[in-house]
């Protein structure tokens, strides 16, 4: 059994926080902003929870696909800004909302690395036969664990979902090549939301000194996520006997523009093959990948067949990369 990226949608929320909001609230600048990451504004949702934006993506990934909601007979969401810590499951609730039968439904925690981290598991389930059609959901409400007092993290993040729907198929050049996954918990303190869980159980002091809003060594882990994705990128066209000249789209996850262009560069990878919306979403973690391939599909830049090369790295650390042809209409 082979397994195909049949679809995708992504929806962002309507607010946008720009940068110079942020000069507002913080000791920072548009100028330093765009300089050091290319971002210049990023969305924020207000009354939806993280649950609400992966249904709104989940719907219009379904719908592309071309099924009905009860063909859908597993969801897994990815997603570091769960609507309830611990329990139940985001994709629970996203399942729910969606209508969908009562499907095995779970999250998986790989910070900005998730979607990857989802699509390789779902390519597993469609190969075994398990499931059918899995939808796979990369859904961020990032704004609830920002410190909006810390202008080293609270001006990359933003909010957003972005979902696909992995399923069957019988043509080889329509299945998914490849996926790499891997992790280092040698570097786990380069991203990490200390506080809340039993490492430092939620207490009045963990709260007062901000212990739950996520934390980043951004000079370190930039140094190490450059490193580590040009050697994974290479590593998987080399394992796959596929040249950077044949990838039709270059999809790496939104961190930093800085980033993008040192691993495309490496590449040799043209600028117009390269997806590019950290400048206007920011990093939306496991959403930003999925958000990435539903711009280029709606501006009508990526079309049945074509190779999709992704990457992304995150807290963890995690990283990983796949290549996919795009299996959707
Ligand atoms: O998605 C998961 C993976 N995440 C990443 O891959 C993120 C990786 N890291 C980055 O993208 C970059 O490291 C940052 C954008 C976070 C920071 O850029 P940088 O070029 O590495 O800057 P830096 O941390 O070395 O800081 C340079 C200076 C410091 O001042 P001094 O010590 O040189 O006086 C910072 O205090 O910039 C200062 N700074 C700021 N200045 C204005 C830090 N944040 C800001 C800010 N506005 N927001």
């Amino acid at each position: 059994m082979l397994a195909s990226f049949k679809s995708i949608g992504a929806y962002v929320p309507e607010k946008i926080l720009s940068n110079e909001d942020l000069e507002k609230m913080v000791d920072t600048s548009d100028e330093w902003i765009q300089k050091r990451t290319g971002i210049r504004e990023r969305r924020i949702a207000e009354d939806e929870i993280t649950s609400d934006m992966g249904v709104k993506a989940g719907e219009i990934a379904i719908s592309r696909a071309g099924l009905r909601k009860d063909e859908i007979d597993a969801v897994i969401c990815a997603t570091i800004s769960p609507d309830y810590f611990c329990m139940p499951s985001t994709a629970n609730m996203i399942s729910h909302k969606l209508g969908l039968n009562p499907v095995t439904s779970f999250d998986i925690s790989a910070a900005c690395t998730g979607f990857i981290y989802a699509l390789n598991m779902a390519k597993s389930f469609v190969q075994s036969g398990t499931f059918k059609n899995v939808l796979i959901i990369g859904a961020e409400k990032l704004s609830s664990i920002v410190d909006y007092e810390d202008r080293t993290t609270c001006i990359l993040f933003g909010d957003g979902a972005g979902a696909a729907v992995i399923g069957r198929t019988e043509m080889q050049q329509e299945a998914i090549i490849d996926v790499h996954t891997g992790a280092d918990a040698n570097y786990s303190d380069y991203l990490i939301t200390p506080g809340g869980g039993s490492a430092e159980p939620t207490s009045l002091e963990t709260i007062k000194n901000r212990r739950h809003f996520m934390k980043m060594q951004g000079n370190a882990t930039f140094k190490v996520a450059v490193k580590t994705l040009t050697k994974d990128v290479i590593e998987i066209l080399e394992k796959n006997g596929i040249d950077s000249n044949e990838i039709d789209h270059f999809v790496p996850h939104q961190a930093n523009y800085r980033i993008i262009k040192a691993v495309g560069d490496a590449l040799k990878m043209p600028k117009e093959k390269v997806a590019l919306t950290v400048g206007k979403y920011g990093n939306t973690s496991s959403a930003s990948i999925p958000m990435a391939i539903n711009d280029l599909y709606e501006s009508g830049k990526l079309k049945r067949g074509e190779l999709m090369l992704l990457d992304a790295f995150g807290g963890g650390l995690t990283w990983g990369s796949a290549l996919v042809p795009f299996g959707g209409e």
